[in-house]
């Protein structure tokens, strides 16, 4: 029987003072995002800001409602802005960040599932990797190369 390995490939920095500035500027977008959340339900409030080929930054937040299932996540709502704004144009980053009114969020964000399967649409939308970028309201940050890397065997349209 043959076994499969499959590994994520995640660096990890100390803090955001060691990424490159661009990437600061973008993970600080996401965390000025995390304000603009409405979150009156769960307290739980996602900040996600995007890097376009064009050099745009996008940010976004989770939008909640009383019907729970109605609630879009930051990822989401920011991705669907910048493909309304710039249908044509490749995203090069998704930061991730979010403040919790339960617990300190020292650990780095980790991304739902639906939004790990919409983001790998928009890699395959754009054919182009997305870096992702996640922390939590402070402490270490993780950077992947791509959206795929959060979702090993993702479903996708090659079999439609
Ligand atoms: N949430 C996000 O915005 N992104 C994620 O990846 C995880 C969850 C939001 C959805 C909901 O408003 C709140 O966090 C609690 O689940």
């Amino acid at each position: 029987m043959e076994t499969k390995i499959i590994q994520t490939k995640i660096k990890v920095f100390p803090s955001i003072n060691d990424l490159t500035e661009q990437d600061q500027i973008l993970l600080k977008l996401a965390h000025k995002s995390v304000l603009d959340a409405y979150a009156p339900y769960s307290n739980f409030r996602v900040g996600a800001a995007l890097r376009l080929n064009n050099d745009e930054l996008i940010g976004g937040s989770n939008q909640e409602n009383a019907a729970y299932p109605v609630c879009i996540c930051a990822e989401r709502v920011a991705l669907s802005a910048a493909a309304s704004k710039y249908p044509r144009v490749g995203i090069n980053t998704i930061a991730i960040t979010a403040k919790s009114q339960k617990l300190e969020m020292t650990d780095p964000v980790s991304p739902c599932g639906t939004c790990r399967q919409f983001m790998c649409e928009v890699e395959q939308k754009h054919q182009q990797k997305m870096r992702v970028i996640l922390q939590g309201e402070s402490g270490p940050v993780y950077i992947l190369e791509c959206a795929k890397d959060l979702l090993p065997l993702s479903f996708d349209g090659s079999v439609l």
